[in-house]
């Protein structure tokens, strides 16, 4: 039995029900879900644009990636940091909802984008409740969450602290700075981050922190150019490059993460 009463209604913050296909509140705010699964909670006056988030590109291309399985080092990484059961996880910013499948293992699962389009692609999990929201703004009660997924999404700590149970945790991932060096200086002729994003979570008590580093060799031009295509330099990078890219079919990669466990402070 898929669990709902977590969640709240965006407009008037009072508890959500749900009946028939339909998620309703008290004031008779009425929320449908979708054909494939998800219901929309973000309201049109916290969209900053028509389709808010990733676009559909990168979201594809994030996807087809991701199903090749170069980070399933990464996805069992982040599995091993989840201990208990009857949880109520959170995947925030969760795209296709990669890293969060099989979750549903240790109790509640719930996966929120502001992206439509990735949400869609989430809700094929279907142990899983996936709905629209910003993570900014999430229709979810005060401190009813475990554990939240932080993974390559956007960090709002004031949100997180609110939803999140005492003793709750966040999983960040963030990319290390020798994550995709080789593809990098393809675009911009040098090959180190400049900073590792460490300390988003000033509120929080960082318990641990892990780094997964290896190389993975890419196996033909498909992938290559989804890989590309899932980074801010195939928004910013020269053409050339990308036309250059066109051609590789095979690359040798470093995937460089970090990952954060952070927890309330007691
Ligand atoms: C780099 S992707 C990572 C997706 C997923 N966690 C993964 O690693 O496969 C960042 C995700 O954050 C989402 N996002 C951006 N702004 C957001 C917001 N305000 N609220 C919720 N999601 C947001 C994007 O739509 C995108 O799917
Ligand atoms: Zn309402």
């Amino acid at each position: 039995m898929k669990n709902y009463s977590i969640l709240i209604c965006p407009k008037c913050k009072s508890e959500l029900e749900r009946k028939d296909s339909s998620l309703v509140c008290k004031n008779n705010h009425c929320y449908d879900f979708a054909k494939q699964g998800y219901v929309n909670l973000l309201l049109v006056n916290q969209k900053n644009s028509k389709n808010p988030g990733d676009d559909e590109i990168m979201i594809n291309a994030r996807d087809l990636f991701l199903k090749e399985e170069y980070f399933s080092k990464l996805k069992d990484e982040i599995k091993k940091q989840i201990v208990g059961n009857n949880l109520t996880i959170l995947d925030a910013g969760c795209g296709s909802g990669y890293y969060s499948e099989g979750l549903e293992n240790f109790g509640n699962l719930y996966l929120t984008d502001i992206s439509k389009i990735a949400v869609k692609k989430a809700s094929v999990n279907k142990n899983a409740i996936s709905f629209v929201s910003s993570i900014f703004e999430l229709p979810i009660k005060d401190k009813t969450i475990d554990y939240i997924l932080n993974i390559f999404a956007p960090k709002p700590q004031n949100e997180f602290l609110r939803v999140l149970k005492t003793g709750g945790k966040i999983i960040e991932v963030v990319p290390g700075k020798n994550h995709l060096k080789e593809l990098k200086s393809l675009f911009f002729n040098e090959n180190m981050r400049e900073n590792e994003e460490k300390f988003a979570y000033n509120e929080l008590f960082l318990q641990k922190t892990n780094k997964l580093t290896y190389k993975a060799t890419l196996k033909n031009n498909d992938d290559v150019i989804h890989l590309a295509q899932m980074t801010p330099y195939w928004y910013k990078g020269a053409e050339k490059v990308k036309d250059m890219l066109k051609n590789v079919n095979t690359l040798e990669i470093t995937f460089d993460f970090i990952i954060n466990i952070w927890s309330i402070k007691m």
